[in-house]
């Protein structure tokens, strides 16, 4: 265990730059979501790998604008999920680079709209694409870090799922599916990795990403009016809740932390 690592005596982190000297990978890091995560772990002092599969320029772009808090060198790093042996590439790098991972974030997702009733629409190669990015894809982050994980003391996986895995509404039939599937992998993952590594879902609503806002503006206000809260989620809420996972609650694991403004009770 490393001179950082004290998760199991101390108190909970609370100043700003609470998580400094730690290293996270984030997965889908130029995704909207994604974004938001990198930087509220920068703001808060870490060393981010901000991973990335198509968009290296984007990725790229926002290692280079993240915060420096605390003398942090962030990078992006290619970090395709569907693809485990550039997965154990990445391990390597982040290895090389920082010698140790304390956080991942497995934010990296795909989906497309198929209305729920046009069972054709889903054909299977969409479906297998949803399930080996969604739920191979977190599964094979974790194998390839979980040693650089329970090296650090202080491991935490973020599983990033989504409300549709509880009220079946989302995309489509395989997506909802697929975040079920992160959520019991969270369980599954929290048990065997214990008590080196906490495995945690962070579950938004629909978040407010610039893909969100360019939909019909009717089907967003439809959807922010049907949750008790009346309005989406920020993706900055999305990366406080991931904030919270790492920085106070350290006697959590296992667990599903929504970001949905009440929806699944509406
Ligand atoms: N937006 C929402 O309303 C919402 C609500 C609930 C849950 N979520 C979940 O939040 C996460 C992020 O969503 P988002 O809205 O930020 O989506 P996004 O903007 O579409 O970003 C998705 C990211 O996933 C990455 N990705 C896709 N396939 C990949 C692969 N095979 N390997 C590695 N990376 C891959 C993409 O990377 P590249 O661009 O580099 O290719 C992209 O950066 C997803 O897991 C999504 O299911 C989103």
């Amino acid at each position: 265990m490393n001179a950082l690592a004290s998760p199991r005596s101390a108190a909970a982190p609370s100043t700003a730059a609470s998580l400094a000297g730690r290293v996270a990978v984030v997965t889908g890091a130029a995704g909207g979501i994604g974004a938001a995560i990198c930087e509220g772990l920068a703001a808060a002092g870490a060393t981010v790998a901000a991973g990335y599969n198509g968009s290296r320029e984007a990725a790229e772009s926002l290692a280079a604008r993240l915060s420096v808090t605390s003398g942090q060198r962030h990078a992006a790093l290619r970090a395709p999920v569907t693809d485990s042996a550039a997965l154990a590439t990445l391990a390597a790098d982040v290895q090389a680079r920082w010698d140790r991972c304390d956080i991942l974030v497995n934010c990296a997702g795909t989906t497309r709209f198929v209305p729920h009733a046009d069972l054709d629409g889903l054909d299977d190669a969409l479906f297998d694409q949803i399930l080996q990015t969604n739920v191979r894809g977190p599964f094979a982050a974790v194998r390839a870090l979980a040693p650089l994980l329970r090296a650090s003391g202080a491991g935490l996986v973020v599983n990033i799922s989504s409300i549709a895995a509880v009220t079946a509404m989302g995309s489509n039939v395989a997506y909802c599916a697929s975040k079920a599937a992160v959520d019991n992998l969270t369980r599954s993952l929290a048990r065997a990795l214990a008590p080196e590594i906490r495995v945690l879902s962070v579950s938004p609503g629909l978040a407010d990403t610039d893909f969100v806002k360019q939909m019909d503006a009717d089907w967003r206000d439809e959807q922010a009016g049907r949750t008790p809260l009346r309005r989406l989620a920020q993706p900055a809420e999305v990366a406080a809740a991931v904030l919270a996972a790492a920085v106070h609650l350290t006697f959590s694991t296992g667990a599903v932390i929504p970001v949905d403004g009440g929806r699944p009770l509406q």
